[in-house]
């Protein structure tokens, strides 16, 4: 670290105090240092996490950010990270310190000058402001390498509007994009060839093409909506391998060093575990405004966790942590939640155990209890590609005041947001808590926060942008002013 930073103050020019963008100029190669796959995420009530990738390593990942055009800060970090098989490294700069609820303009190291862009901080615990988010499960690469209009079951139609083109159409009604789990899709690239769907490669080439669907997708989400809106993620089993849990004869054993154990998705971002006491991107916490949501891991990390060496899901990765950790941080999080300043506490996690396809059952004896223990309200997922929308339930049996001030959380399942393995469809009959189930459009999920008391959630159509379903949660949290 010293020898870094003085190395760093070396570039300064002679008297100065800190170094300029100039200085950390010096350092860009070109075509090399060009900035890519450029997204960021909320980082504490102050901070944001400004991240994106370059094909070389730089040594100073810098921003220069400011509230007006003129950036007159910089903020910079040595966290410029990759892993074998990637073709490129992260980068992330962490900057605190920021205004809650205001809009800064920044540019990153070794982007054209003018590439300004803006990103929003989060609004301030217990400030009353309504606000909306956008909620998406199980989305994937679009075009020719994932989601296209050709050659796979439901494919899009020829111009259809995807869920990422859609987000982009919304971007200004909603604040944030929480991806709950399974992004990219880049497991698939051995389903895609045994498909037909990609020419057959060898295992190097495949690990070539897995790549490539990993940085086709972060582009394309990109330039839709992840320069433009904070972008929060969990873990989800297509995170895992390069093998997706086994095709035809293959298993896990075919994946190159790198393609495991959800290399990728650690080395790609940096969500907020580090301000709110959580693991890497697996489990952690963040406020805005009158909600504290939480992200948990139903991956690894707790008894029979699909995922786990062994597990049901044959992913053979984790644990992250020692025995028990994630589920006493989760008790430890909820415990601490000031609910006069946040009433709300909505929690995501990849595996659904309601819903009308395989549960999961491991999941439900691990976080149910502490859900109806700390009165959650709302509980999400993804997971299965479709969208149900359940009443309020605690263990097993549907809360009788449904939406209407209930005491058990409110459970919704969207993982329709699209992907090369297209939908998939709801079992009937239907349990006895399930109200509304959609299993033949691609959607995602548009949260309106209205007060302390009322929140509405609306399934749209990405094709066309039409509600196919809205319903309010009404909750008389104790205290309630707003
Ligand atoms: C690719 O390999 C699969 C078997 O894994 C085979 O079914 C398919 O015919 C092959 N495709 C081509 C174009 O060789
Ligand atoms: C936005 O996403 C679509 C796929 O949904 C992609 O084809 C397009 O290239 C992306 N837009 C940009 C500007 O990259
Ligand atoms: C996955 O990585 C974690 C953290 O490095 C490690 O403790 C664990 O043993 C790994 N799991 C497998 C299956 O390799
Ligand atoms: C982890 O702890 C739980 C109880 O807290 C226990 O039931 C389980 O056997 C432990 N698992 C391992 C692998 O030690
Ligand atoms: C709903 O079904 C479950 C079994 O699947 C049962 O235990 C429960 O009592 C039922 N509740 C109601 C209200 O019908
Ligand atoms: C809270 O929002 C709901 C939905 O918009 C509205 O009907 C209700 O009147 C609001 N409550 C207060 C106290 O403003
Ligand atoms: C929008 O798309 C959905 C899903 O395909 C369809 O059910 C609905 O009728 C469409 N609405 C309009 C106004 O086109
Ligand atoms: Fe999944």
């Amino acid at each position: 670290m010293a020898a870094r930073a003085i190395f760093l103050f070396g570039l300064a020019a002679a008297g100065q105090a800190a170094p300029s963008m100039k200085d950390f100029h010096r350092t860009c190669q070109g075509e090399k240092t060009t900035p890519e796959q450029l997204h960021f995420n909320y980082a504490g009530d102050r901070g944001m996490t400004i991240s994106w990738n370059t094909k070389a390593k730089l040594e100073f990942p810098a921003v220069r950010y400011g509230r007006d055009r003129w950036l007159d800060q910089i903020a910079f970090s040595e966290v410029s990270v990759t892993y074998p098989t990637s073709t490129t490294y992260s980068n992330h700069v962490f900057i605190d310190g920021l205004e809650p609820d205001t809009e800064y303009s920044f540019s990153v190291l070794c982007a054209d000058e003018n590439d300004h862009h803006r990103f929003k901080t989060s609004i301030a615990p217990g400030n009353p402001r309504p606000y909306t988010f956008a909620f998406i499960g199980d989305l994937g690469t679009m075009g020719p390498l994932g989601l296209a209009d050709y050659g796979q079951e439901d494919a899009l139609s020829p111009g259809e509007i995807t869920t990422m083109q859609s987000l982009g159409q919304f971007k200004n009604q909603f604040e944030f994009v929480w991806h709950d789990g399974d992004l990219a899709y880049a497991d698939d690239w051995l389903k895609e060839e045994r498909n037909g769907f990609l020419p057959n490669t060898t295992t190097e080439g495949g690990a070539a093409v897995y790549e490539a669907i990993l940085n086709a997708f972060y582009n394309e989400m990109a330039q839709n909506i992840t320069m433009d809106r904070p972008y929060m993620v969990g873990p989800g089993n297509h995170e895992a391998n390069c093998d997706n849990g086994g095709s035809g004869p293959y298993t896990d054993s075919i994946c190159m060093e790198g393609q495991t154990n959800f290399t990728g998705f650690r080395n790609h971002f940096r969500m907020p575990s580090a301000q709110s006491g959580g693991l890497e991107n697996f489990w952690f916490s963040w406020d805005s405004g009158l909600v504290h949501y939480i992200q948990f891991n139903t991956e690894t990390d707790f008894p029979d966790a699909p995922d786990l060496p062994g597990g049901s899901g044959e992913e053979n990765a984790g644990p992250f942590a020692p025995n028990g950790t994630q589920i006493e941080w989760l008790k430890r999080d909820l415990a601490s939640v000031d609910r006069k300043k946040t009433p709300w506490i909505i929690v995501a996690g990849h595996r659904p155990w309601y819903v009308d396809d395989s549960k999961c059952d491991s999941c439900q004896t691990a976080f149910e209890p502490l859900l109806l223990e700390y009165g959650v309200d709302i509980a999400l997922f993804g997971h299965k590609h479709f969208y149900e929308r359940m009443t309020p339930i605690a263990n097993n049996t549907p809360d009788s005041k449904g939406l209407n001030n209930p005491s058990a959380p409110w459970y919704i399942v969207n993982g329709a947001a699209g992907h090369y393995e297209g939908l998939s469809s709801v079992d009937t009959p239907y349990e006895n808590y399930t109200v509304k189930a959609i299993d033949t459009v691609y959607g995602w999920s548009r949260f309106t926060v209205h007060n302390c008391t009322h929140i509405t959630q609306d399934f749209i159509a990405s094709a066309n942008g039409t509600v196919l379903d809205s319903a309010t949660l009404y909750k008389n949290h104790d205290g309630c002013k707003f």
